[in-house]
C-alpha cells in the first residue's frame, strides 16, 4: 500500500437499527463492550449519508448538519479514525460531512447509523478493506449500537469474551425479506435532546442501580428468545420479548442513583393507548434513551395504527418505516 495516495473522498449511508433487546452497560468502556447480548432490527428508510474528503487543515474536521461536532463528540470519531491510520498508513487529515434524515439525540438511534456509515466511508477513504465482521467492530468503538447498523436485516451483536473486543461484534441473522410484514414506527412527542447521554447513562447505571445485575443477567436470556420469535415470525412473542427487555432497562434506570428518567408524560399517555390497542391489533412498543417510542407492527395494520395514534395525539409526528438497511458505499 502506498499511504501517499490516501485518502481519496468517499460516501457512504447506513440506517438505524432498533433494538428489541436492548444493550444497555458496558463491560469495557473505552471498547464499547457490551455486558450482554442485543438483538436489533435495521430500518429501510431514513438514511445518513457520511461524505469523507481530503481535508487540508492540520486535524481532521467531522461536521453534522453543516455544523462542526464539538468535543467531547467528535473524540468517538477520531477514535474510529486512529485505529483506521493504524491499518492504512495514511497521515493526511479528513473532513467529515454527516447528513442525517433522523433527528438529532433525541433516543431515535441516529448515531448509530452515523457512526456505521462513517467506519465505512472512512475506511474506504484511506484504502483499508475490512470483513463485514472489522467494519461492524469498527462502527462500534464510535458507538456501540453502531455495530449493528453495517449488516441490516435483524441482527444480533455478541458480547463476547476477547478483552480486544475482537469477538464483539453484530451479525445478521435473518435478511429483511425473512419477514416483509413487520413495520416500525417513530413516534416523536419530543425533540428536546435527551438530559442524560447513554454512555453516561449506563455507567450510572451499572455503578448504583441495585437492579443492575438482574438486568444483564436477564439480557442473554431475552436475546436468545427474540431471535428465535423473529426466527419462527412468532409476533406475540417478539412482543412480550421487547417490550419486556424496554420496561427493564428503563426501571433499572429509575434505581439508579440520582435516578434517570428518560421518559416524558407524553411517553406514558401513548405507552397506555398503545396498550390499549395492542388488545385488538398485533402491536408493541419499544424505548430508547428518550422519551421517543418505537411501535411495532404488522401490514397492513400499520396504516390503522398510523391514524388511531395522530388521533389520540395530534402533536405528534409519525416516522414510518419497515426493515432493511446494510452500510453500503454510494456515489
Ligand atoms: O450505542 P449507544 O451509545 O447509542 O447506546 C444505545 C443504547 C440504546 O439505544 C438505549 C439501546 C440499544 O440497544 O440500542
Amino acid at each position: 500500500m502506498n499511504p501517499a495516495r490516501w485518502p481519496l473522498p468517499a460516501s457512504a449511508e447506513a440506517t438505524a437499527n432498533i433494538a428489541m433487546v436492548k444493550y444497555w452497560g458496558k463491560r469495557d468502556a473505552a471498547l464499547n463492550l457490551p455486558a450482554a447480548d442485543s438483538v436489533a432490527v435495521c430500518l429501510d428508510s431514513f438514511p445518513t449519508r457520511v461524505d469523507v474528503t481530503p481535508c487540508a487543515a492540520a486535524e481532521d474536521e467531522v461536521w453534522w448538519s453543516g455544523r462542526p461536532v464539538p468535543p467531547p463528540r467528535i473524540g468517538r470519531f477520531l477514535r474510529v479514525l486512529a485505529i483506521l491510520r493504524e491499518q492504512s498508513g495514511c497521515r493526511s487529515a479528513v473532513r467529515a460531512d454527516v447528513r442525517s434524515q433522523i433527528p438529532d439525540a433525541v433516543g431515535l438511534a441516529g448515531s448509530s447509523a452515523a457512526m456505521a456509515a462513517f467506519a465505512l466511508a472512512a475506511s474506504t477513504a484511506m484504502g483499508v478493506e475490512l470483513s463485514p465482521r472489522e467494519l461492524s467492530i469498527t462502527a462500534r468503538l464510535g458507538s456501540g449500537s453502531a455495530s449493528r447498523s453495517v449488516p441490516g436485516g435483524f441482527v444480533r451483536w455478541h458480547r463476547g469474551h476477547q478483552e480486544d473486543g475482537s469477538d464483539s461484534y453484530a451479525e445478521e441473522f435473518a435478511s429483511a425479506a425473512h419477514w416483509p410484514d413487520l413495520r416500525l414506527l417513530a413516534v416523536i412527542v419530543s425533540r428536546e435532546p435527551k438530559a442524560v447521554s447513554s454512555t453516561v447513562g449506563m455507567i450510572r447505571t451499572a455503578r448504583t442501580a441495585p437492579l443492575y445485575p438482574m438486568f444483564v443477567e436477564q439480557c442473554g436470556r431475552l436475546a436468545a428468545d427474540a431471535q428465535a420469535a423473529i426466527a419462527s415470525r412468532d409476533f406475540d412473542w417478539l412482543a412480550r420479548t421487547a417490550e419486556l427487555s424496554a420496561q427493564t432497562m428503563h426501571g433499572v434506570c429509575l434505581t439508579a442513583r440520582p435516578p434517570i428518567l428518560y421518559v416524558r408524560p407524553l411517553t406514558v399517555e401513548l405507552v397506555e393507548h398503545v396498550t390499549e390497542l395492542s388488545r385488538t391489533l398485533p402491536l408493541f412498543f419499544t424505548l430508547d434513551a428518550g422519551p421517543n417510542p418505537f411501535l411495532v407492527t404488522l401490514a397492513p395494520h400499520d396504516e390503522t395504527v398510523a391514524a388511531e395514534v395522530a388521533r389520540a395525539f395530534p402533536d405528534v409526528e409519525i416516522l414510518r418505516c419497515g426493515v432493511g438497511g446494510g452500510v453500503r458505499i454510494v456515489a
